[in-house]
């Protein structure tokens, strides 16, 4: 029996129902932030990510898929995203059409790691990448998009975890004063982070090995080493943060495993008991050279992605059920011609601002609307009588929780908007409590 290569996994029929559910919602939530759709080939030419020598992330140095085609091409199976879309942008010189592009995917990528619960050699990315600005709101509104997905989906305890690299100058001097303190240290020094104080001394931060030894605790902070627009640059994001109300938590250690980043680098981490090692949902931050290093024009950039597996491992382990049937946000109640007209015209207001809607268009009878109602799996059901209509008012219950008021014909829409934001995450997709 031939069977499926090490690392990888065949998605059944019953399982591919969480995978769309799980691509409509990241559509949905990118159509919010205006990121558009791009499809980029599954293989690059080798250089796409075989860009420099000083690249030495793992990734680049030990874990792609190269090989030479039968046309003598290498080849490499993307690893990521990110350096592909940075090739189609130079290559269509998308920038001279769009000053400020932002762009999203979803697909496969290829690793040539240690299969582990979490990790797989082919695994699915999302991923957003917004090229042209070196706005600081830029990378808050990118944070922001991740974190308006961990809450569609309805995922507790995930911390984003941030730092800055700071620009070039920077990185330079933070460098010479790591290889000075990590070379007296290097006997403590696990053999990766030896290799490391020679080629990447920052990475040596990202050691699980040492992490908790108190030589590696005591190591230099990069805070004291940026430059003031460095500074200022995080500063501004942080402020962003804070003012999406976003909580963050600055881990002055954290530097990503990829070469390509600068200023702002973040991870989503998920505290999940079950989850074993590999509990970072999705991660990123800001590139601004990566598209002058592939010959195109100096372009600041930020994007990041998310594992797929990882983001429905963590909605199974959350209890949440990303294939459960289709539901509605309200459903309408209405007794007596009148108030079927004053229902069409309410529905009609909810569906333009986004909200999706049922009505009885059978003349049934009140019993027989609430088991439709029931039937769609309506979130609200707003009731509306002929003495409600005559005081401009309707009755709405939150068939999640069961409370039922009173409200203002004028208030449903904004009313389930305020229900839906308190409950975060409660969107078109999601059903009443299981
Ligand atoms: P990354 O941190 O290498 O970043 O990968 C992003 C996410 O992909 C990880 O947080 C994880 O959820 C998932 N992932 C990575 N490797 C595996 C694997 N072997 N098995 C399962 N899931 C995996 C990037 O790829 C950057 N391109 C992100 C980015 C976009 N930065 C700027 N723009």
């Amino acid at each position: 029996m031939i069977v499926k290569p090490k690392g990888t996994y065949d998605i059944l029929p019953e399982e591919v129902k969480k995978w769309t559910k799980l691509e409509d919602t990241i559509r949905k939530i990118c159509y919010l932030y205006n990121y558009k759709e791009i499809r980029t080939p599954i293989f690059e030419s080798y250089d796409v990510f075989h860009r420099d020598k000083k690249d030495t992330s793992d990734m680049v140095m030990k874990e792609t898929y190269d090989f030479m085609d039968r046309g003598e091409r290498k080849i490499t199976l993307r690893p990521e995203g990110t350096a592909g879309i940075a090739r189609a942008y130079v290559e269509n010189k998308i920038y001279a059409v769009n000053p400020v592009t932002k762009l999203f995917y979803i697909g496969p990528m290829f690793r040539y790691e240690r299969p582990q619960k979490g990790r797989t050699r082919q695994f699915h990315q999302f991923g957003i990448e917004a090229l042209g600005s070196d706005s600081p709101l830029i990378d808050a509104e990118g944070i922001a998009l991740g974190t308006a997905l961990i809450r569609s989906l309805g995922l507790k305890g995930v911390t984003v975890k941030i730092n800055s690299l700071g620009d070039e100058e920077t990185r330079e001097r933070y460098r010479n004063v790591l290889v000075e303190y990590f070379t007296k240290h290097q006997d403590d020094l696990c053999a990766d982070c030896r290799e490391r104080l020679l080629k990447n001394p920052l990475r040596i931060l990202d050691c699980k090995v040492d992490k908790d030894k108190e030589f590696f605790l005591q190591a230099p902070k990069i805070n004291s080493y940026w430059t003031e627009s460095s500074k200022n640059h995080f500063e501004a994001v942080l402020n962003a943060l804070k003012n999406m109300q976003i909580p963050y938590e600055v881990c002055p250690n954290l530097v990503r495993g990829l070469d390509y980043y600068s200023h702002t680098v973040f991870e989503l981490e998920a505290d999940i008991p079950e989850f074993g090692a590999q509990n970072v949902l999705g991660g990123g931050g800001r590139y601004d050279k990566l598209i002058s290093d592939l010959g195109g024009p100096q372009t600041p950039a930020f994007g990041m992605a998310f594992g797929l597996e990882r983001l429905l491992l963590a909605t199974e382990l959350c209890g949440k059920k990303l294939d459960k049937p289709d539901s509605i946000h309200i459903y309408f109640i209405a007794l007596g011609e009148k108030a079927r007209e004053e229902c069409g015209k309410i529905m009609n207001i909810c569906r333009i601002g986004g909200l999706a809607c049922e009505m009885d268009y059978l003349g049934r009878g009140i019993k027989a609307q609430f088991k439709d109602a029931d039937k769609n799996n309506a979130h609200f059901t707003c009731i509306l009588g002929e003495n409600e209509l005559a005081e401009f008012k309707i009755n709405i219950k939150d068939n999640m929780t069961d409370i039922q008021e009173t409200i203002s014909l004028y208030e449903v829409y904004n009313y389930v908007i305020n229900k839906l934001n308190q409950s975060a995450g409660v969107c078109a997709g999601c059903t009443k409590k299981e």
